[in-house]
């Protein structure tokens, strides 16, 4: 017999960044980051997993490759779901497995993104996500989306906040062990879809300096890192937080440029600096909301020269997308496309 699970895991996008670790190896941040999670149907990972006695080994496929599951990364995710899992019974197919034999029973994964592997656009936090979710149904795993998030972790920072959908903020926690470190939801989908999302792929090139060593090199390089993660971002943790439960897009788009920005100005106080955006939209949007009453549209950069925008309604989103074919006419490679806020992983 062969079991098989399919799930389905929406990216996110921090508008409040994680960048920095305490601790490498069990992922714990150095500062709280809050997301919002991406129309699943156009950004996700969707990822089967099968367990079977014919099974010899673990196996995975990434977008029809195989991929390897040596990297302690992944090791750690199938430890920790095979060490929760529970007695499952199918009579009608007659299976019946018990917590003790998954320990020893193989599974083959196969792991799709619709979007490009590693360009910035945050495809670990969508597959580490899916990957957790999936083995957790396929293994029967009782604990709650806050445990299963403390999991995604170990895989990629950004995927624990992956599991849910509207926004979610990952809480850094104190504690040595990271029990303490997990992300909650703070809003679901509904509560606020007016916003709607616009990314630019502008390059699906895989990004220079990836997150990991990035981080890395900028906690033992910058000065300014430790002002950002002790003193700036707990204040904007807090506001942010508020502005996402009042629907306050000026806060809102305020705080979320500011905070890339400053992410991206940690990057350059790294040694030697990393450059990942692209400045062009920046003053784009910066011009266009000082322009209006109020502004019009929040941008946003992860490690990768690909914006993520967010428009305050559908109104302001047409327009915006007018003015980024300025930039990138139809003739050019930027794929310009919009999203809804997404909902959680099924
Ligand atoms: C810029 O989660 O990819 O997207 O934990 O080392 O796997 P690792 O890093 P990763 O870093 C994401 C960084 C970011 C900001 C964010 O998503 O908060």
């Amino acid at each position: 017999w062969v079991l098989t699970v399919t799930a389905q895991t929406p990216t996110n996008i921090a508008v409040i960044k994680y960048w920095g670790k305490r601790d490498e190896n069990l992922i714990l941040p150095i500062n709280d980051s809050i997301s919002v999670t991406l129309d699943p149907e156009h950004l996700c990972t969707t990822t089967s997993v099968a367990v079977s006695p014919s099974f010899d080994q673990d196996c995975m496929w990434l977008n029809g490759k195989e991929f390897s599951l040596a990297g302690g990364r992944y090791q750690r995710c199938l430890k920790e779901i095979r060490s929760r899992a529970c007695d499952y019974v199918d009579e009608k197919k007659g299976i019946k497995i018990t917590k003790k034999e998954w320990e020893n029973l193989h599974v083959h994964i196969a792991s799709y993104n619709n979007f490009p592997t590693a360009a910035g656009l945050a495809s670990s936090a969508a597959g580490f996500a899916c990957l957790v979710f999936a083995l957790a149904k396929l293994m029967n795993v009782k604990d709650d989306l806050g445990t299963l998030s403390s999991i995604a972790r170990q895989g990629s920072g950004s995927a624990c906040r992956s599991l849910y959908g509207g926004f979610a903020k990952w809480i850094m926690g104190k504690n040595d062990n990271g029990s303490d470190s997990i992300a909650v939801q703070l809003a679901d989908e509904k509560h606020w879809d007016d916003l709607v999302i616009v990314i630019a792929v502008v390059s699906s090139r895989q990004k220079e300096t990836s997150s990991t060593t990035g981080m890395r090199e900028t906690v033992e390089t910058s000065m300014l890192i430790q002002h950002r993660a002790k003193e700036v971002v707990p204040k904007r943790i807090v506001e942010m937080e508020e502005a996402i439960k009042n629907r306050d897009f000026p806060s809102f788009s305020r705080l979320a440029c500011a905070d890339s920005n400053q992410f991206h100005a940690v990057c350059l106080d790294t040694l030697p600096p990393i450059f990942y955006m692209n400045d062009t939209i920046i003053s784009c949007v910066e011009k266009w909301n000082r322009s209006e009453e109020s502004p019009q549209v929040a941008y946003t950069f992860d490690a990768g020269p690909n914006a993520v925008l967010i428009a305050r309604n559908r109104k302001a989103a047409a327009l915006l997308l007018q003015r980024l074919l300025f930039f990138f006419p139809p003739h050019s490679d930027a794929d310009l496309s919009s999203y809804v806020i997404g909902d959680k992983s099924i």
